[in-house]
């Protein structure tokens, strides 16, 4: 009786930590979802509590660690350490090029101001993009032993050309598909190895926790150079088998953004603003004195593809002249090209700030959460205000090319941010981190009118996001005819004419380039 009721209470808290387990990782769909970049920790401490140090457990199992394997395995620790020159002969550097070092910190931090508030900015930007980019399908997982095996199913990764120790330990023959060794760290008495240094590696020992213990110093050395692939890794004793892949990457190098320390956004240290204007030089002096109201000293960098171009001249102004006509998403490619912040705001050359363009509120939603791009909203003269936000999705169709859905609407409001919501495509009044969309690009081919390509390209690419209480208001649009002046005709003549062409690049990049067979759009 005591015994079942005991059993029972395990049962119970074991579906309690199931329960748990499951809360971390399925989420019943609720309107509001949770995108701060901070609220993986919690999934990333459940992965690693659950893995602990590589070689734990069998603590009385003596064993003698192999130098010459140990030293090539990767210690978090790198040294910046030059060659020592040896001789000095004329030339002697041409002929054997020796290796010099630069120790980065103490050049750098030695002439700063203050060394220790940029090491601490430097290690909050790194953390801020070690937690947006985390993703729970590159965390090391232990499938844990209820066959004989254990062994990793996921998160194994070797650097290009060096050594680990294989992780998750129960592993008693293995087979390779690339250039691989196989090795041990430390040896284990009793165990008998064959196979070091090759592709197939036998361990057999009368003890099984002998057995384990050299398991947990099994190291795997990719010897071919070929970087952005997989191995399979085959394990297995004499009645069970079983398979895992091994990541061969570089790390990926980050880009940071030094904006200096600041306890409040300083909108000129982060932001850039980047427009791209045609003819209408009246509209882009209007859009400048209104920034330059509330943003004195934010940079404005301006690509201009005018035949005639006018000096744009004013403190913080870098104005880009571009060969004539060379169009829309080359104007913009070439302003972002220029930007050096974390972010950039794209506006339209003929928008206006007004006291509700607030670029903190978009500053605050990309430090915030995951997202990499906020649209804001465009008020026009008629009052009416847009967000236009749209959803994207593409469903496979075959050989033929796949279709390419855009709906209006967004996926889910955003917790935290009662006015902001998740979407595939926003306005053209945005602010985005700069490296992201710098990556996506504008296709220089789009040179009339243009917009949603972009997004379609940042599909899969962009975290994208919307709020409607960042304001900016649009220039009056709709003028009737007769009261047009010339320069507005000539606009509106090159920007909407020759619509024939416009159409047939449009649908060549769809169908060529995104390969698709169908839009569907509303
Ligand atoms: C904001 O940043 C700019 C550019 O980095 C700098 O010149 C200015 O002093 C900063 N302002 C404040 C209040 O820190």
């Amino acid at each position: 009786m005591h015994n079942s009721s005991r059993k029972c209470v395990q049962l119970a808290l074991l579906s309690g930590i199931l329960l748990v387990a499951l809360c971390y990782f399925w989420k019943p769909s609720s309107k509001e979802v949770d995108i701060s970049s901070s609220q993986v920790t919690p999934i990333k401490k459940f992965f690693t509590g659950k893995i602990g140090d590589a070689t734990n457990g069998y603590k009385d199992i003596s064993y003698h660690i192999k130098e010459e394997m140990a030293s090539h395995l990767a210690q978090n620790a790198c040294v910046c350490q030059a060659d020592e020159e040896t001789f000095h002969l004329p030339l002697s550097n041409l002929l054997f090029p020796h290796v010099w070092a630069h120790n980065l910190d103490q050049a750098f931090l030695e002439l700063h101001p203050d060394p220790e508030s940029v090491k601490q900015h430097r290690a909050d930007e790194y953390n801020n993009l070690q937690e947006r980019s985390y993703n729970p399908a590159d965390v090391l997982n232990v499938a844990e032993a209820n066959s004989p095996l254990q062994y990793p199913t996921q998160g194994v990764l070797v650097r290009p050309l060096k050594t680990i120790i294989i992780p998750g330990k129960g592993i008693f023959n293995m087979q390779k598909n690339i250039e691989t060794h196989f090795d041990v760290a430390a040896k284990v008495d009793m165990v008998s190895i064959q196979g070091v240094g090759e592709k197939n590696m036998v361990l057999s020992s009368p003890l099984l926790s002998a057995l384990n213990k050299q398991l947990q110093f099994v190291t795997y050395t990719n010897i071919v150079f070929h970087p952005k692939t997989a191995d399979t890794i085959q394990f297995a004793t004499k009645d069970h088998q079983s398979f895992f892949t091994i990541k061969i990457e570089h790390r990926n190098n980050p880009k940071l953004y030094n904006s200096g320390y600041q306890k409040e956004y300083n909108i000129t240290a982060l932001v850039t603003i980047a427009t791209k204007t045609f003819l209408r030089y009246d509209k882009l002096k209007d859009l400048i004195d209104s920034i330059r109201k509330y943003y004195p000293t934010v940079t404005i960098v301006i690509a201009d593809d005018n035949e005639h171009p006018q000096p744009v001249t004013g403190p913080h102004i870098e104005h880009y002249i571009m060969p004539f006509g060379k169009g829309w998403f080359a104007g913009r490619n070439l302003a972002v090209s220029q930007v050096i912040t974390k972010y950039v705001l794209w506006v339209d050359d003929d928008f206006i700030f007004t006291a509700n363009t607030k670029l903190e509120k978009m500053v605050d939603i990309l430090e915030k959460t995951t997202l990499d791009l906020v649209g804001g909203a465009v008020r026009e003269v008629t009052g009416y205000t847009a967000t236009y936000r749209h959803t994207i999705s593409v469903e496979d169709g075959g050989n033929e090319g796949d279709c390419l859905h855009i709906r209006l609407g967004y996926h889910h409001a955003i917790k935290g941010f009662p006015n902001c919501v998740v979407a595939d495509a926003v306005i053209n009044f945005f602010m985005a981190r700069t490296v992201k969309v710098q990556q996506v690009g504008f296709d220089p081919r789009l040179a009339r009118q243009a917009h949603l390509e972009f997004f379609i390209d940042a599909l899969g690419h962009l975290h994208i996001g919307s709020c409607s209480d960042v304001i900016v208001s649009h220039a009056s649009k709709i003028i009737l005819p007769w009261s047009k002046t010339d320069v507005q005709k000539a606009y509106e003549k090159f920007r909407y004419s020759s619509s024939a062409t416009n159409a047939k690049t449009h649908n060549e990049i769809f169908y060529f380039k995104n390969r698709f067979k169908c839009m569907t759009s509303q």
